[in-house]
């Protein structure tokens, strides 16, 4: 493939992956940094229909605008299948970014005539459609790039998610527009706006106009769109078709996952890897918060949540090219122990805070590293790592799967983080992540295969059998020593 056309698909992933990506990250960020000025907001709402706010009444209203977006988030997931599998993955892309569109105005108009409902119907309408846009998005990733650059391709999608959240925390700073939340709901706007625009010219997917279409002029076109004028249409129509050949057994099902071991296995251990991701998406909702119960100033609270961020988003950008050199398994299980003894510090510095003053700062630079450590080595790969545990027929559905029982657990944590918070400070988190992360590592090291550069048929084979990796490293050491004797 020529330099210009490798550029050129790069920019439409990049493209592709913004139009999804912003509304994800600027929602599951902008009410981080700006958490006092929509406490006032609330406040005036509620004052202008003559009813007093107490603490208390601000603490359910703010978790159920904060949590909204995971319950409606569970409820896209299992659309999302059914729309891309049946109408294409354009389709759904562009009815869900209107939708978020409309929803971007609804959070605007709720904050400019106070009115919360809208805020969190807007929130509501955001989750449910960006559950589904984040689905077809890994769908056209995966589809129109060509084999060899698919990982690559993939990871556009992560990098942009950081860099948005990242826009979102610094969006919500009080010197932009933290202090003024109609200049902060009323930007987002225009970004949405253009994320519906630029999808109509794309192409839908080559992989989904043959197989499903079985329109092969549409699907050269969209392999020349994609791939470049220089493409060899016939060979990638030639294994487009291949992979139909193999899809055509019959359709995957939640029962066949459950009851079959090997892939209940696979998606057990995908669940145990997204396990170690639920601090940094708790992080991010609600850092500013949780750092301001730190005693500090929420000048600074709200520096280091940016921080953290940043910090997170430069991890994606600089873990990306070493992925594919040191491998998944190395890099998921070393990430995410460093991870999990991070936030042992960081429970450790709060519980010592109260005697030594300065050791809050400890607590500050804990979330920088977990930032950067959550970037480098754990998010992306758990993300993508249900997806290279089982053949293409379950695909779709095992990721489904993982990230909506991931929701689950992600919507308990965040409803029990802040009044837990309250009542035994900064150990909450060794009740909530620490410790079921460390379990999950444990059997993520005896039994997780290593993904890289392996056909999925020798992965499904390692998960069907009983042997823990660790026999599994002995053997294949045996049989290459035995190979280099003969
Ligand atoms: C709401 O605002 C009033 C003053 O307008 C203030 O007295 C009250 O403490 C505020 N409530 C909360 C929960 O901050």
């Amino acid at each position: 493939m020529p330099v210009s056309d490798t550029f050129k698909l790069t920019v439409i992933c990049f493209t592709l992956s913004l139009a999804c990506n912003f509304q994800y990250g600027f929602s599951a960020t902008y009410l981080n940094t700006p958490v006092d000025e929509f406490k006032r907001y609330l406040n005036t709402s509620l004052e202008k229909r003559g009813v007093a706010m107490t603490e208390n009444t601000y603490n359910w209203i703010w978790n159920l605008i904060a949590n909204i977006w995971f319950i409606g988030f569970f409820g896209g997931i299992w659309l999302g299948p059914f729309l891309n599998d049946k109408y294409g993955r354009k389709f759904g892309f562009i009815i869900f970014n209107g939708t978020n569109m409309i929803a971007s105005l609804l959070r605007f108009l709720a904050i400019l005539f106070y009115l919360p409902e809208l805020l969190f119907i807007g929130r509501l309408v955001a989750s449910i459609s960006t559950a589904i846009t984040y689905q077809s998005l890994i769908m056209f990733l995966q589809e129109c790039s060509p084999t060899h650059l698919r990982g690559a391709m993939s990871f556009t999608s992560e990098i942009s998610f950081g860099v948005c959240c990242l826009l979102g925390m610094f969006a919500g700073m009080d010197f932009i527009f933290g202090k003024n939340l109609k200049l902060l709901l009323g930007f987002a706007v225009v970004p949405s706006i253009v994320a519906f625009i630029v999808l109509f010219p794309m192409p839908e997917t080559p992989k989904f106009l043959y197989i499903v279409k079985k329109d092969k002029k549409a699907a050269t076109k969209s392999i020349n769109f994609y791939h470049g004028k220089s493409a060899d249409v016939s060979t990638v129509l030639h294994q487009i078709g291949l992979e139909a050949e193999k899809d055509l057994q019959s359709n995957s099902s939640v029962r066949e996952i459950l009851t079959n071991p090997y892939l209940r296995k696979a998606l057990l251990l995908s669940c145990l890897a997204l396990q170690n991701t639920l601090a940094l998406s708790s992080l991010l909702l609600l850092s500013t918060d949780l750092l301001k119960h730190n005693n500090l100033d929420s000048g600074i609270a709200k520096w280091f949540s940016v921080g953290m961020t940043a910090a997170y988003a430069i991890g994606t950008i600089f873990g990306s090219p070493f992925v594919d050199k040191y491998g998944r398994r190395p890099m998921l299980l070393f990430f995410s122990t460093f991870n999990v003894i991070v936030l042992l510090f960081y429970v450790i510095f709060a519980a010592m805070e109260s005697h030594i003053s300065f050791i809050k700062y400890g607590c500050l630079l804990c979330f920088v590293i977990y930032g950067f450590n959550y970037g480098f080595g754990v998010g992306s790969i758990a993300w993508f790592l249900s997806s290279e545990l089982v053949p293409q027929r379950h695909r779709s559905l095992m990721q489904s799967m993982t990230s909506a029982i991931n929701t689950v657990i992600l919507i308990i944590l965040t409803f029990t983080i802040l009044p837990l918070f309250s009542l035994i400070k900064a150990y909450v988190f060794l009740i909530l992540y620490i410790i079921p992360s460390s379990f999950g590592i444990v059997i993520l090291y005896v039994y997780l295969p290593e993904t890289k550069g392996r056909e999925i048929y020798q992965i499904v084979e390692e998960l069907k059998s009983k042997k823990s990796r660790r026999v599994i490293n002995a053997e294949e050491k045996f049989e290459t020593e035995e190979s280099d004797i003969n």
